[in-house]
């Protein structure tokens, strides 16, 4: 996969690009990740990339041709071209397996007080990562950016995202490692005992408690099989 991202900021991505299992993805060539200053698609001579708000008001509007000269310069058939902004849909683990089956995604991070309104009209996608509002979109075309990599195939073994929060539309079990018991608090016996048919329904079990008490709208559109309906059963009246 190839991620573009077209940013003012290019060198807020060294760290993120050079630690741990992205640079790790990077090196084994499981993705190929370009960061593009987009400031070099002004057509003046001081390279700015954006103006005062049409009608009046405080800070400054991304211009829209640079956007458009951006990604006619970087974009091609086979990308899908995402909007960084707070008033796009809510990113979630859904967005994510989507944007992880693309050949290129081009992640477009706005700074200052927004992009004029007709940057829309290039792209396919507007996504926020929650609803609060960052300096620019460096962070979440970072957070998208890290979510979708460690979905492809080689860049962790899937056994280590199947069972995470969300990913099978439930937050993740409670995870314990050695001391067996610390200050007074013991590991779950069950998890001790080797029996992997047992593991696997206290996991699941806990998955559920966790949601039900945590998250109870990710249940709310669920269709619970057999085994999850009598444990959430279970977990409802020990919890009542
Ligand atoms: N840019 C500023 N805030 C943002 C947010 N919450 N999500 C995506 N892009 C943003």
């Amino acid at each position: 996969m190839k991620i573009k991202i077209l940013t003012l900021f290019p060198d807020m991505f060294n760290g993120f690009l050079s630690e741990s299992i992205i640079k790790r993805a990077i090196d084994n060539n499981v993705v190929d990740v370009e960061i593009i200053d987009y400031r070099i698609y002004s057509n003046d001579k001081h390279n700015h990339v954006d103006d005062t708000p049409c009608g009046g008001g405080a800070g400054m509007v991304i211009r829209c041709d640079v956007i458009d000269r951006a990604i006619k310069a970087n974009c091609g058939d086979s990308s899908y071209i995402c909007l960084m902004t707070p008033q796009g849909e809510r990113y979630n683990e859904e967005i994510t397996k989507e944007l992880a089956k693309k050949d290129e995604i081009v992640l477009i991070c706005g700074h200052y007080e927004g992009f004029d309104e007709r940057v829309r009209g290039y792209v396919d996608r507007e996504l926020s990562i929650g609803d609060y509002v960052l300096t620019g979109g460096e962070i979440p075309a970072m957070a998208i950016s890290d979510s979708v990599i460690r979905l492809l195939d080689n860049a962790i073994k899937e056994e280590s995202y199947k069972d995470d929060s969300y990913f099978n539309g439930l937050l993740e079990y409670p995870q314990y490692t050695r001391p067996v018991e610390y200050n007074g608090k013991t590991v779950p016996e069950v998890l001790l005992n080797g029996n992997h048919k047992l593991i696997n329904e206290y996991r699941l079990k806990e998955s559920l408690r966790k949601t039900y008490l945590r998250r109870p709208d990710l249940l709310e559109n669920r269709v619970l099989t057999k085994e999850e309906e009598r444990l959430l059963n279970e977990i409802k009246k020990e919890e009542m």
